[in-house]
């Protein structure tokens, strides 16, 4: 509780109700703002933290469209989540980006991680057992408990997992030792989006510590055989990355290491966070 804070404008922090608890971790009960009051419920050991916004009327029809194509990735992970897990070329390239991730990230037994869009768990598993504690978020409710079921079944218990926005994130500032994104950053539908989704993952994350995020890159193959922006199926945004584009966004807030391209079909970054707030280029 002490690493969350409420999603909304106030950034309150946030009292506990449990009713029942299992593992050590509340299975039911409610999460109360001290600033603005909102009660949001824990169903089936997971925070639903979503923030009001994406049901709202928005200002502009900028931010209609984005919040339009987020709630329709939303619905289309919910119903995929069987079809994500037996992705068959994704457990083979899991083979080859699953270790260079775990280099990548460095992960310390002493370490607490948070994990933005963590989907069904496929990764979650393997830093749960390598590091502290996660705190994982996704949007996707049905991803997030097809996680929860995985990790019960593997007897894993250090992993808080909340349904929420990685664009507003319910954590303080400066709470993790390590952060990682893998596969998300490219379904975020706007370039402001994008940019907000940075910023929450540097803005929670210690300072000097590390963060690896991952993302489609618009390779030979994929400029020969496919699109650079477009949808999967049912309507999930996705954008490829050039090599630069990726570097822009992200130095916007971190120091960048390493982009690797060795995995063909994607980047993947290994970013610092300064130790001494700097000025943000625009
Ligand atoms: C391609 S999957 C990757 C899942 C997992 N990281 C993995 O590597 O298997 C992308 C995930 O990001 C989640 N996602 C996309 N946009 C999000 C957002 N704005 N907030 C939270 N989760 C989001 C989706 O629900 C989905 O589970
Ligand atoms: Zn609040």
């Amino acid at each position: 509780m002490v690493l969350l804070r409420c999603p909304h404008g106030c950034k309150s922090n946030l009292q506990l109700a449990a009713q029942n608890e299992k593992h050590g971790r509340v299975e039911t009960g409610q999460i109360c703002c001290d600033g603005c009051g909102t009660v949001y419920p824990i169903l089936g050991g997971i925070a639903r933290m979503l923030p009001k916004h994406l049901h709202a009327q928005q200002e502009t029809p900028e931010q209609e469209a984005e919040i339009r194509l987020k709630l329709i990735e939303m619905a289309a992970r919910d119903a995929q989540v069987e079809d994500y897990d037996n992705m068959t070329h994704l457990a083979l390239f899991g083979k080859l980006e699953i270790p260079f991730t775990l280099r990548q990230l460095n992960l310390r037994p002493t370490d607490v991680l948070l994990e933005g869009g963590c989907g069904t768990g496929r990764m979650t598993q393997i830093f749960a057992r390598k590091c502290k504690s996660i705190v994982a978020i996704d949007f996707s409710i049905e991803s997030l408990l097809s996680c929860r079921q995985k990790l019960d079944r593997l007897g894993i218990h250090n992993v808080d997992l909340i349904q929420a926005d990685i664009c507003a994130l319910p954590t303080h500032d400066e709470q993790f030792h390590k952060v990682v994104s893998c596969g998300v950053v490219e379904h975020v539908p706007t370039p402001e989006s994008r940019a907000e989704m940075i910023a929450e993952l540097a803005r929670t994350a210690l300072p000097g510590s590390k963060l690896v995020i991952s993302a489609y890159k618009h390779s030979f193959y994929t400029r020969l055989f496919g699109k650079k922006e477009g949808e999967h199926s049912g309507g999930i945004y996705f954008l490829r990355f050039h090599h630069r584009e990726l570097h822009t966004l992200l130095s916007t807030h971190l120091h960048v290491e390493l982009i690797s391209g060795l995995l063909v079909y994607y980047f993947t970054a290994r970013c610092a966070k300064p130790r001494h707030p700097r000025k943000h280029k625009a």
